[in-house]
Formats: C-alpha cells, sequence, structure tokens
C-alpha cells in the first residue's frame, strides 16, 4: 500500500513506521490511524519483520497528540465513528510481535497514548510527556484512563490527565512512564540496539511471552499464574524451546527456526 502520511522502513527484521506530517508536529489524523493500522496489518504477515519502531519525523515530535483540526464541528456519532474498532492503541497492545515506541519529543495526548499501547518506550532526552486534553475541554481517549494508571499508578496518572502539565524525560524514567531514556542524538542507535537484542530472539517466543504479560492486564494474579503456566507448558511443544535448552547445554548459540 502506498502511505501519505507514514513512511515504513525495514532493515534487518527491523521495521521503522514513522508517522510523518512534522510541520502539524506528526499529529493523529484519521488518516494517519488508517495507515498506522494498515502497516501493522502488512508488518504482521511479514515473516522477515521481528520487531516493529513507531516513532515521529523531524527533531520536534513524536507525536503531539489527535488532530485538533478535526475536532471542530464534529457530532458525538462522528466522533464515535472516528473511534471505531479496530482501534489503533488496541491493536499495537495486542499486536503478535514486539513494538518499541522510539520517542524523540513532544510525546503528548493520544501520542503518549499510543507510546503506552507498544511494549516498550525508549526517550530522547528532549522529549516531553503529556496528556494535555482537559485543556480542550476532553479527556483523554485513546485508553489514556486506563493504560496511564496502569504504568505509573493512580496518582501521578491523575496529576498528569487533571493537570494537563507535561513532564520531561528524566521525570517520566521516574514515575515508570518509559523504560529508557538516552542523549537525543543516541537515540536511533540505541532503539536500533535494543530492537536486535529481542529480534535475536525467537519470534515464537517473544509472541507467547507478550501474549503472557498482556494477559496480567485484565486477569486476576490467580488466572494469570493458571495461563501462564498454560503458555510455558505450551513452549515445550516448539522446536525452538528444544533448541534454546540444547544449545545452553552444549555451550553454543541458539539457533532460533520459528517453530
Ligand atoms: N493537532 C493539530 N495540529 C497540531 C497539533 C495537534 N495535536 N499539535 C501541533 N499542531 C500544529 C500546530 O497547530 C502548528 O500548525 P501551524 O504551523 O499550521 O499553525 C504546528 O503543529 C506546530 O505547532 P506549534 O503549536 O506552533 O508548536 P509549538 O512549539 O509552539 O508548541 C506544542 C508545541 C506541542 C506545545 C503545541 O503544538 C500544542 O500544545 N499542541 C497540542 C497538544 C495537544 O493538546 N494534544 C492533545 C490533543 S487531544
Amino acid at each position: 500500500m502506498a502511505y501519505e502520511n507514514i513512511l515504513r522502513d525495514d532493515r534487518d527484521g527491523i521495521a521503522f513506521v514513522t508517522v510523518n506530517r512534522p510541520d502539524k508536529l506528526n499529529a493523529l489524523s484519521q488518516q494517519v490511524r488508517d495507515e498506522v493500522l494498515a502497516a501493522l496489518g502488512e508488518l504482521e504477515r511479514d515473516d522477515a519483520v521481528g520487531v516493529v519502531v513507531v516513532t515521529g519525523a523531524g527533531e520536534k515530535a513524536f507525536i503531539a497528540g489527535a488532530d485538533i483540526s478535526e475536532f471542530e464541528g464534529r457530532s458525538p456519532f462522528d466522533q464515535r465513528d472516528a473511534m471505531r474498532f479496530p482501534r489503533l492503541y488496541d491493536v499495537m497492545s495486542g499486536f503478535p510481535k514486539p513494538v518499541i515506541a522510539m520517542i524523540n519529543g513532544f510525546c503528548l495526548g493520544g501520542g503518549c497514548e499510543l507510546a503506552m499501547s507498544c511494549d516498550l518506550r525508549i526517550a530522547s532526552d528532549r522529549a516531553r510527556f503529556g496528556q494535555p486534553e482537559i485543556k480542550l475541554g476532553l479527556i483523554p481517549g485513546g485508553g489514556g484512563t486506563q493504560r496511564l494508571p496502569r504504568l505509573v499508578g493512580t496518582g501521578h496518572a491523575l496529576r498528569l490527565i487533571l493537570t494537563g502539565d507535561m513532564i520531561p524525560a528524566a521525570e517520566a524514567l521516574q514515575i515508570g512512564l518509559v523504560e529508557m531514556v538516552v542523549p537525543h542524538e543516541e537515540l536511533r542507535a540505541r532503539t536500533l540496539e535494543l530492537a536486535a537484542r529481542i529480534a535475536a530472539m525467537s519470534p515464537l517466543t517473544l509472541r507467547v511471552a507478550k501474549e503472557a504479560v498482556r494477559a496480567s492486564e485484565s486477569l486476576p494474579l490467580s488466572a494469570g499464574i493458571v495461563y501462564e503456566r498454560d503458555l510455558f507448558s505450551l513452549c515445550f511443544s516448539t522446536e525452538d524451546m528444544k533448541e534454546g535448552v540444547a544449545a545452553f547445554l552444549q555451550k553454543r548459540p541458539a539457533a532460533w527456526k520459528g517453530r
């Protein structure tokens, strides 16, 4: 598919999806959301892709939120249609391959919600984070009221959502909104390094690991523990598990087959 608002760039099993509207700080228009969803569909089917990295074009922004210009004059029914299923945020969080948000600048509103839907967040030390919807008479609508408290706790989530304040990368790291902060100039290299280490694992096992952890977001602990046991046992059916164990015992690197 030809895209107008995103760029796709694949290398060594790592696919970069870049929202490419730098003059609008990569705001998420309907078309951007549709194109990212379409790209995810392609990436899911592409066996050459092991890890996906999502980022924003330019030096200034990852994604500065939903495209506010689309809100004007919209009826509630239009808005509900714009939020039709499948939602980008849920597809991202349930995507069967690891997804890393490479946060290169402003990470606001729907941009922050998209980053939270990814599996890992690595941020430039210049990035800034926030859920500013309250200043528009809105609340987060891309899962922010649910995913933010799960990541940072109810208190920090309410502070960000009720004030609309922006916080710097160092604070985002401190409260657990991102997992890594690196110097701006090193962001791409450090992301590639992280993505490559993950892409070197068995894709089958990565998928099961992500599924198990994602289940913890909706299952009670006792059911989650049972689910984990079943997925752990399921791994005994794979060639990759036999290979991983044999490689350890024979003191050699494992050669994964993805089966
Ligand atoms: N939707 C639509 N357009 C946006 C946008 C958004 N979420 N965020 C930025 N833009 C546009 C601006 O309108 C401006 O366009 P213009 O040059 O045609 O006027 C351009 O991107 C550059 O933004 P600008 O505001 O001039 O940059 P800045 O450095 O002065 O401020 C921000 C940066 C991030 C503080 C500011 O753009 C902002 O507050 N954006 C909205 C964030 C938001 O509320 N997101 C949640 C949406 S629900």
